[in-house]
């Protein structure tokens, strides 16, 4: 059953996250298709929220009530190629199919060209057997540019993902 939009925040990671991003960031079927490492204990965890969550120019927890049950990431270009960034996102196990991550997203366009004046068009690359990952950004409005035959590794295998935009002109679809 879908979850109340209202109930899903964005809010900047904690260093009390630690087991709660560890259920997902340690899980398999999480990073499989993230080029994250799965984490093998809370001390990696805690780690990782100090080094890289909390520095990071835009990294989100994705809350339910105060709980983090995800994050929801944008990296921007520079120079050339400021105007555009890049986006990623993950959520528990537990918490999938329930409309959470495509809520997050949809929270995340409203801000970042806001945050990021230079952005005009944030993009994310999806693998083809990644349907979830798909239907998200369709239903948070994102247009399929193509695919992009033998573009990457991911894990050791050759990858042809597609590649998703979304225009700072486009609407953000209501809830
Ligand atoms: C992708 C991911 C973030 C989706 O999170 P979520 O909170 O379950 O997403 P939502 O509930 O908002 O939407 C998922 C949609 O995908 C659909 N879906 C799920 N599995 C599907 C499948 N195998 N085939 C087709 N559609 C599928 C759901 O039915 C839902 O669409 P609907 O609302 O039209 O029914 C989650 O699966 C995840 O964390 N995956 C691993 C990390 C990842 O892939 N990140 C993205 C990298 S590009």
């Amino acid at each position: 059953m879908e979850i109340d939009p209202s109930a899903v925040s964005l809010r900047p990671f904690r260093i009390s996250d630690a087991d709660d991003f560890l259920s997902f960031a340690g899980d398999d079927r999480v990073t499989r298709f993230l080029r994250w490492k799965t984490l093998a204990s809370r001390e990696e965890a805690l780690a990782t929220i100090r080094d890289v969550c909390i520095p990071h120019p835009w990294r989100r927890a994705v809350c339910v009530g105060d709980r983090c049950v995800g994050f929801v990431s944008i990296w921007s270009g520079s120079g050339d190629d400021r105007c555009r960034a890049d986006i990623g996102y993950g959520v528990a196990r537990e918490w999938w199919g329930k409309g959470v991550a495509t809520r997050a997203v949809r929270m995340a366009l409203s801000q970042v060209f806001g945050d990021f004046p230079d952005v005009l068009r944030i993009q994310a690359f999806v693998g083809v057997d990644n349907k979830a990952s798909q239907r998200v950004l369709e239903k948070a409005g994102f247009t399929r540019d193509g695919l992009l035959r033998k573009y990457a590794y991911l894990k050791g295998n050759l990858q042809d993902p597609y590649l998703y935009s979304f225009l700072s002109t486009d609407v953000v679809p209501a809830d």
